[in-house]
């Protein structure tokens, strides 16, 4: 299970919308949108870049870093619930953009798409003869909130944000232990209810905004803050490790207050708590890699260190890696 993350690569958009820019959209104030989530400001793609133009140029930042070529590349996974388009898969494009031909999917687990990836990868890379593997999570979520909606659009940034795994060579660096779960029965708290089979895009829909993110902040709030210690307890558990063995944990950037009260409860203080929500506001599936190559830049986060990254997302899906920090 624990290849090794070899190298990592970021991409934001230029633009930035802050809340003073909300402030003058909608009926809102920053005082509110810091007190409520933490978040000052979101990078928002102009009109050239969409999610897989973002995820190339992670995935190729990522692959130099870890001083490889495309060609060595065995299999691509693109965490996203903003596809470039519904067909073909956001990773057809982004393998092209790279120059890859290898085997690609799209992984769609809201924001805890990522970790679901990065599982998915190192058990891929464990059980075949493929080496290195790209996990990116990428998202334009402009691109699906509407921008009167108060409720929503304090809260989402686009960005995209890139891991390339590999060999170990009898080090035992990488994924140690995680946990992965789903309660489809909360489906109607968080999504884009149109496009899809069950309500197929029409004159109506588009009349109506389903082509927009719904959602009841209430209700996600309470059950992502319960889902993240939940599964972050369990992970630990698998690892046979404590919080206190935790050197960074490295949650979800979607609000502050839940980071903040996920960690309290977990065990984990504020100074081993990777925060970036105030820059970028909530990024889902690219939140979390984001977070990691930020704090591996700064050197913040050094090899060795254990970490413990925690997801929650639309679903409402969990999921929890413990990850050993370094390469061979
Ligand atoms: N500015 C000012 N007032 C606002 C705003 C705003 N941007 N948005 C809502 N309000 C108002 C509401 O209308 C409400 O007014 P009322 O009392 O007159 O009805 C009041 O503020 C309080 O609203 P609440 O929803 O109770 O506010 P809350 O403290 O819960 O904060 C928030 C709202 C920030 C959305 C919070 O619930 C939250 O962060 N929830 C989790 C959201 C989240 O993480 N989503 C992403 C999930 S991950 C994924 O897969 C995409």
């Amino acid at each position: 299970m624990n290849a090794a993350i070899t190298g990592w690569g970021t991409a934001v958009p230029e633009g930035r919308l802050t809340n003073a820019d909300l402030e003058r959209r909608v009926e809102t104030s920053d005082a509110w949108i810091i007190e409520r989530t933490g978040i000052r400001e979101r990078r928002i793609a102009g009109p050239g870049e969409t999610t897989a133009s973002l995820a190339v140029a992670a995935g190729a930042e990522a692959i130099k870093h870890a001083a490889l070529t495309p060609d060595e590349i065995d299999l691509l996974i693109v965490a996203t619930m903003t596809p470039e388009q519904p067909l073909p898969h956001t990773g057809a494009f982004v393998g092209d953009g790279l120059g890859l031909t290898c085997g690609s999917f799209d992984l769609g687990a809201g924001c805890a798409g990522f970790v679901y990836a990065l599982v998915t990868a190192s058990s891929l890379l464990t059980t075949s003869s493929f080496d290195h593997a790209l996990v990116i999570g990428a998202e334009t979520l402009s691109r699906v909130i509407d921008p009167t909606d108060r409720s929503t659009s304090v809260l989402f940034g686009d960005a995209a944000a890139a891991v390339v795994l590999g060999p170990n060579d009898g080090e035992s660096f990488g994924l140690q232990a995680f946990d992965l779960g789903c309660d489809g029965s909360a489906t109607g708290i968080l999504g884009i209810p149109g496009g899809g089979s069950r309500l197929p895009t029409s004159p109506q829909t588009a009349a109506e905004g389903a082509h927009f993110v719904t959602m009841d902040g209430r209700q996600v709030f309470r059950r992502a803050v319960r889902a993240v210690v939940d599964s972050a307890t369990i992970t630990l558990e698998r690892a046979g490790a404590s919080p206190s063995d935790v050197d960074w944990f490295v949650p979800h950037q979607a609000n502050a207050r839940i980071i903040d009260a996920a960690a309290q409860r977990i065990g984990i203080p504020p100074e081993r708590t990777v925060v970036n929500v105030d820059r970028y506001g909530n990024t889902s599936a690219a939140s979390i890699p984001l977070a990691l190559a930020e704090a591996a830049d700064a050197g913040r986060i050094r090899t060795g260190d254990r970490l413990l990254l925690s997801g929650f997302g639309a679903g409402l899906t969990w999921a929890s890696a413990f990850v050993t920090w370094g390469r061979p």
